[in-house]
């Protein structure tokens, strides 16, 4: 049953001079980053600045114009292991065209786990009841999609996203429109799972509420990977880094070593990642 090679200890993902746009015109550039086992890494930078090409790039939902894309050590063209990277992208409308309850949405999270003659299973459903219940929607589950916020619709696609089981969550703006007390329960839930091994990155305008997850910041502008580096630099660094253009961040932000994690309580049942051991 065991779909994935799994257990590498190198990166799981490594960029090498890459350069990913639309079309004809590359929007990111020279972007060299190598991404380890449970580093959570936050991607700021201004409006427009190519956060979500970059992230888009990595998972090949951009056009790539030069460099190197590795996924587990794996050139991107031939990693096939697509549920070990979870993916909650910045714009999804789960509202309009096609009626899907809340649990529906969630379950297509297991697609990519199911064998392609494989049919929705009790273990499924279960991964599904777990990731709802760890971003606080397990009473919605009967709910049409387009009847919830957008906050609560966020929700649901990070959920959905957890119950794949990734190893690396890559997330992008998961918090807009997300309220504070629901970032806060997001973020004990993401640093339970960062403790069993989880790789998370983030793309985000609300660093406050990752604060005591992030590892490493990286800041994008103008197309340009313009700082790399761990929290607590960045903590001592925000204003040279962020000029102006992003004063409104928030300010109490990282000023502690991303040290001390806050763990929820033993009573949340957590989908493992999907990680093998030894
Ligand atoms: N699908 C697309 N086709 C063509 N150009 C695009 C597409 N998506 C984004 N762009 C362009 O790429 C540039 C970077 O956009 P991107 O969405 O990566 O920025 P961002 O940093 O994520 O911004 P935001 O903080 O607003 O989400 C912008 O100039 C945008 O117009
Ligand atoms: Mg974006």
């Amino acid at each position: 049953m065991s779909a994935s090679a799994g257990g590498t200890a190198g990166p799981v993902i490594a960029l090498q001079d890459a350069a990913f746009g639309y079309g004809e015109r590359p929007v990111v550039s020279g972007v060299t980053l190598t991404i380890t086992p449970g580093e959570v890494v936050a991607v700021l930078g201004p409006n427009g600045s190519g956060k979500s090409t970059l992230v888009k790039g990595i998972l090949g939902l951009a056009d790539q114009f030069a460099g190197q894309v590795h996924l587990f050590d794996v050139p991107r063209q031939e990693f096939r292991e697509h549920p070990r990277l979870g993916y909650v992208p910045q714009r999804h409308t789960l509202s309009g065209t096609v009626r899907a309850t809340v649990s529906e949405v969630v379950a297509t999270g297991r697609l990519s786990r199911q064998p392609w003659y494989g049919r929705y299973s009790a273990a499924d459903a279960a991964h599904v009841e777990r990731a709802l219940m760890l971003v606080g929607l397990a009473d919605r589950e009967r709910v049409d999609v387009a009847d919830l916020s957008g906050g609560q619709q966020r929700r649901v696609l990070i959920a959905r996203a957890l119950a794949g089981e990734p190893e690396v969550l890559v997330m992008d703006e998961p918090t807009a429109g997300v309220d504070a007390a629901n970032q806060h329960v997001l973020a004990e839930v993401l640093a339970r799972l960062v403790a069993e091994g989880l790789t998370i990155l983030v793309v985000t305008h609300e660093l406050a509420a990752f604060a005591d997850l992030v590892t490493r910041v990286i800041v994008v502008d103008n197309g340009h990977v313009q700082f790399d580096g761990a929290a607590t630099d960045f903590a001592a660094r925000r204003d040279d880094v962020l000029h102006d253009h992003d004063s409104h961040h928030h300010d109490d932000e990282l000023s502690a070593p991303a040290q001390p994690r806050q763990v929820v309580p033993r009573s949340v049942e957590v989908p493992r990642p999907g990680r093998r051991h030894g």
